[in-house]
């Protein structure tokens, strides 16, 4: 299985912190935030990882990471021209998946699980895709599932009526159909290939699993997550590496 994280997009909630870096580059714990959902795949023993950034910091990011043979992983890069949507930033890593499933991160998303028994259940699945649940206090600012019995049966993409208090996580396993998907899907309202399309097409094809992360997750993206991330990683996760 290959890794990906997605780590484009604007920043633009944590502007002025963002203004001449990228998001992932802001410091979580004593690590830069794209350190976290790298080392999650390596914990999990996925090493082939790539990341996909925009043009403006694909150099800093570059001089970060290197090749990957200081964190013990091979790392491939490619360049999003613009901020079109998640599932735009995925679809550049086609190449690179050569036929292979796939686990996605997104490079604003620091959690406490290790994934290895995600990526265990996964391989049993098969093909198809699974993402990962999270019960939280907030679900209007994230995809939210909509729940029938033990199956997901929606996907909102960041509802004004959230149906249940799920966010779908950014942490995502996909077969390589996942770019014929992509391929069909048009902007939504915010100009963007959402990912949360994706996963729908999954669910109406009856192949999305789901799992749910037991130990605590954010996204990084805002001002108040930023600071909650920063305080959930604490001094010894901060350590990668
Ligand atoms: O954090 C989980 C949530 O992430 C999910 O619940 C949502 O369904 C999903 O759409 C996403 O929501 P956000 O609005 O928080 O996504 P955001 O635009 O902040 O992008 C999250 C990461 O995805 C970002 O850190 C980098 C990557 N990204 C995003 C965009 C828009 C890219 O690589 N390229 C992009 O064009």
């Amino acid at each position: 299985m290959k890794g990906i994280v997605l780590a484009g997009g604007t920043g633009s909630r944590l502007f002025p912190l963002t203004k001449v870096t990228n998001k992932h580059l802001l410091p979580v714990g004593r690590v830069p935030m794209i350190f976290h959902p790298i080392a999650k795949l390596i914990e999990s023993g996925i090493e082939e990882i790539l990341v996909v950034t925009g043009t403006e910091h694909m150099g800093d990011v570059v001089a970060l990471l290197g090749s990957g043979r200081e964190i013990g992983c091979k790392l491939t890069y490619k360049v999003q021209d613009e901020a079109g949507g998640i599932a735009q930033a995925l679809s550049l890593a086609e190449n690179f998946c050569h036929g292979d499933p796939c686990c996605v991160i997104l490079g604003d998303n620091i959690f406490e699980d290790s994934l290895a028994e995600e990526v265990k259940a996964y391989a049993e699945q098969g093909d198809g895709a699974r993402i990962l649940l999270k019960e939280v206090s907030d679900p209007h600012r994230f995809g939210v599932a909509q729940i029938d019995g033990d199956r997901v049966i929606s996907i909102e993409e960041k509802p004004k009526k959230p149906k249940s208090h799920l966010a779908v996580s950014g942490i995502y396993f996909f077969d390589f159909d996942v770019f014929d998907i992509i391929r069909t899907l048009r902007p939504s309202a915010r100009g963007e290939l959402e990912i949360s399309d994706v996963n729908n097409e999954y669910i109406r094809l009856g192949k999305l699993s789901h799992g749910s992360l037991g130990g605590w997750w954010t996204d990084a993206g805002t001002f108040e997550s930023l600071t909650q991330a920063q305080d959930l990683v604490g001094e010894e996760q901060g350590r990668l590496f």
